[in-house]
């Protein structure tokens, strides 16, 4: 891994054994992208990359310079009003109304390590070897208004991170009205973007199209990264799959607002950015301050879709995800919301959790309902402390001990960021939600946006919740968020600072996670939001995991998981088994396929275990066992998705230990299908000079004949015999190599 600046011409290499990253000053300045993708040798002058030459109708920087026209090249950070007339990177308002900025090139810093970005999640280093970092400072000479293009490139991952800081150094007052984090230009068009989009209970389903000339993109204006769009896109190349093929990722460290765009223009070029969407946000900047923007993490994959997965997976897990609980073993939970929702009596929550734990449960979830007066979600939010003692008549304590007596962790649902009309805490403080004064605020779920850019409001809630989570053995916070913003508006500001208050919000949010899990590291942050509504890398540096989806219909899931794991690592994905009809979609699928789903990701139940029936009982002991015995390998493998269900009737997914000694499949099936046809499942990731075998089975398979020749799947092997919603999970381990000089060629 290297950065290596060469003077003579100008030209920054960012490389790594698997990434090249080339920049270089160009004439007017600024900085333009030579190369971006597999890694390429060092030499110093890449500049024949640099691409010129006159052409009618473009803008030059020098009169009679007819080779370098900005709109005809790769900028890195582009503006607008200095000859690029693409989609700019930023935009700056003067105090004389100009957005006229030409940034250019000052200084360079070369740095060993990473530094930390005020106030914003990102990734980090544990060792300064691991990763070696570039600042460019560019500047306007006129105004002197600075901008930092900050990068950091890691030793071990093709992975690249950059943001950017704004500095005012000039005497003026300046807004910041669009600020993106990554801007990348790419030399062709010929790619698909894939995004995941979807809505309330169905998250992240994977949607690919061919990109066409002008602009096609995604974005978030709910106050929060959303369940629309997640904040997350890539392009691939069309041949692309998810085992072979260039494929480029762009994910937004971030869980407010978002944009993420791509403008071919009609030289073909690809322009790929991401960031804080602009609309409704302009930051007033005085001299002297700064403005950091979040983190984006890019990925560089020649080995397909999973490749690029795999990439994300690993430095989300190794160097996003903080505290004790990213390398520990997650506990088996039992909540009990789809269960008793928010109406419950402690003896309903005692039965479930003392089943749980006959079941071999690690951990009862006590969801939404504990606090206030909240039976239903009319009332309470924002009073977090016991007032219904006919419900907890020994408050949270009381049942925290009793939960634990039982040998049992105790978790605890808050939804810090809300409040109710009806509650103490509205009552007391109307003022404190986000809305303009005189104005109604509009509803959702009956409850209202805490304004959290305000550090009064933060730090009452910090130590409500700092209250109980002292007052009682709590292991496991579930941190929920129910509703999109509307009203952003914060009584406090002044008229030109409106335009801060969704960034600021969500900085409000990182600030009260960060003091909490300061404050309790041991305590395992799990984050929600209506299931999946906030499921975005910048929870996961607070919260190792987040819960997934409301919908826990094992098919549904399915589709669910799948997607999620374009970017995000089964150890962040809350994964629960719920009873049948399914809440959500009314499905009856076997305890077996709930199981066989939820199994790959952070695993759990949610339902009435006092239900079962005695073989279900049976059964759910032996999932527990089974999630128990694999939950090492779940969370730290390499996963690989086979077969999309977005695409066909099976699906399969499959995860394999990091010495290829162990090994999970997953098979699903969504319909049965009569006289169905043989099926061959060819696995990945396994180590071709390896036997394995399958649990409980003698014969052994060749790591090559499973990965070429496929695993034949049997369909009385699966649950339900092959029908409807079937689905199996093979075990595969290795402690032998096949002797290769015994075999003749
Ligand atoms: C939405 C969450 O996704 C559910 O799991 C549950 O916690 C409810 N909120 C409680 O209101």
């Amino acid at each position: 891994m290297a950065i290596i600046y060469t003077e003579s011409t100008k030209e920054f290499h960012l490389y790594n054994q698997q990434i090249s990253y080339l920049l270089k000053v160009l004439p007017n300045g600024q900085i333009g992208n030579l190369y971006y993708g597999k890694h390429i040798r060092h030499k110093e002058d890449y500049s024949y990359l640099l691409e010129g030459g006159h052409r009618p109708l473009a803008v030059y920087t020098k009169e009679k310079d007819y080779f370098f026209s900005p709109q005809y090249t790769r900028m890195e950070y582009p503006s607008i009003g200095t000859g690029d007339f693409r989609e700019p990177a930023f935009l700056v308002t003067k105090e004389n109304g100009s957005t006229m900025l030409s940034l250019e090139y000052q200084s360079h810093r070369i740095y060993q390590g990473k530094e930390k970005l005020n106030g914003l999640p990102a990734l980090y280093v544990e060792a300064e070897q691991e990763a070696e970092s570039l600042e460019i400072t560019l500047q306007d000479t006129m105004s002197k208004f600075t901008c930092i293009l900050k990068y950091s490139i890691y030793k071990d991952y093709p992975v690249l991170t950059r943001s950017v800081e704004f500095v005012n150094q000039g005497k003026e007052k300046v807004w910041l009205e669009r600020v993106l984090s990554a801007s990348v230009d790419l030399p062709d068009d010929q790619y698909e973007m894939v995004q995941l989009s979807g809505a309330w209970a169905r998250e992240r389903k994977v949607v690919t199209r061919p990109l066409a000339m002008g602009i096609q993109g995604i974005t978030s204006r709910r106050g929060i990264s959303s369940a629309e769009q997640n904040p997350f896109i890539a392009v691939k190349r069309k041949n692309a799959d998810e085992m072979q093929g260039e494929v480029y990722g762009f994910s937004l460290v971030y869980s407010g607002n978002h944009l993420e765009q791509i403008e071919v223009d009609t030289c073909n070029m690809s322009r790929i950015q991401l960031g804080i969407h602009p609309d409704g946000f302009c930051w007033p900047l005085l001299p002297e301050e700064a403005f950091q923007s979040p983190e984006a993490v890019l990925v560089y994959s020649d080995k397909g879709l999973n490749g690029m997965s795999q990439a994300y997976h690993k430095i989300y897990r190794q160097r996003l995800v903080r505290g004790v609980w990213r390398d520990k073993e997650r506990p088996i939970l039992i909540n009990n919301w789809e269960a008793t929702g928010a109406a419950f009596t402690d003896k309903q929550i005692l039965e479930i959790a003392k089943a749980g734990k006959e079941l071999g449960m690690e951990l009862f979830v006590l969801d939404d309902g504990w606090f206030g007066k909240r039976d239903n979600d009319e009332s309470g939010l924002g009073d977090w402390y016991v007032t219904n003692y006919e419900k907890l008549p020994e408050g949270i304590e009381g049942i925290a001990n009793k939960i634990t007596s039982l040998g049992m962790k105790f978790g605890l649902w808050f939804e810090p960021e809300m409040v109710n009309k009806d509650s103490d805490l509205y009552r007391e403080h109307p003022d404190w939600i986000l809305c303009e004064p005189d104005h109604i605020p509009y509803p959702s779920r009956n409850q209202y946006i805490l304004d959290f850019s305000r550090k009064e409001v933060t730090d009452y809630i910090y130590e409500l919740m700092e209250n109980v989570l002292s007052s009682a053995p709590i292991s496991y916070v579930k941190w929920d968020m129910n509703r999109y913003m509307t009203d952003s508006y914060s009584v406090t500001r002044r008229p030109e600072e409106q335009g801060k208050i969704m960034h600021e919000y969500i900085l409000g949010v990182y600030g009260l996670y960060e003091r909490l899990i300061r404050r309790f590291p041991e305590i395992l942050f799990e984050s929600c939001s209506s299931g999946g509504a906030r499921f975005d890398p910048g929870m996961l540096y607070y919260a190792p995991q987040a819960w997934t989806s409301d919908d826990t219909d094992a098919m549904e899931r399915v589709k669910i998981q799948y997607g999620t794991s374009f970017v995000y690592p089964l150890s962040s994905m809350g994964a629960h088994v719920s009873e049948v009809p399914n809440q959500q979609v009314g499905r009856v699928t076997t305890m077996e396929t709930r199981g066989n789903v939820a199994l790959f990701g952070m695993f759990g139940f949610e339902l009435d275990l006092g239900k079962l029936t005695e073989s279900e009982r049976e059964l759910v002991k032996e999932q527990v066992a089974f999630a128990k015995a694999h939950r090492k390998l779940i969370m730290t493998g390499t996963f690989y998705r086979l077969q999309s269900p977005f695409e066909g009737n099976d699906s399969a997914w499959m995860i394999v230990s990091e010495d290829k000694k162990e090994a999970l499949v997953g098979f699903y099936r969504m319909s049965g299908v009569p006289n169905a046809p043989w099926t061959r499942l060819r696995l990945a990731g396994l180590d071709e000079n390896r036997k394995y075998q399958k649990d409980g089975d003698a014969a052994w398979y060749g790591g090559d004949e499973l990965m070429h020749a496929g695993m034949v799947i049997e369909k009385d092997s699966l649950s339900n015999h092959g029908g409807d919603y079937s689905s199996g999970v093979v075990y595969l381990y290795s402690d032998l190599m096949i002797d290769r000089n015994n075999i003749k060629l």
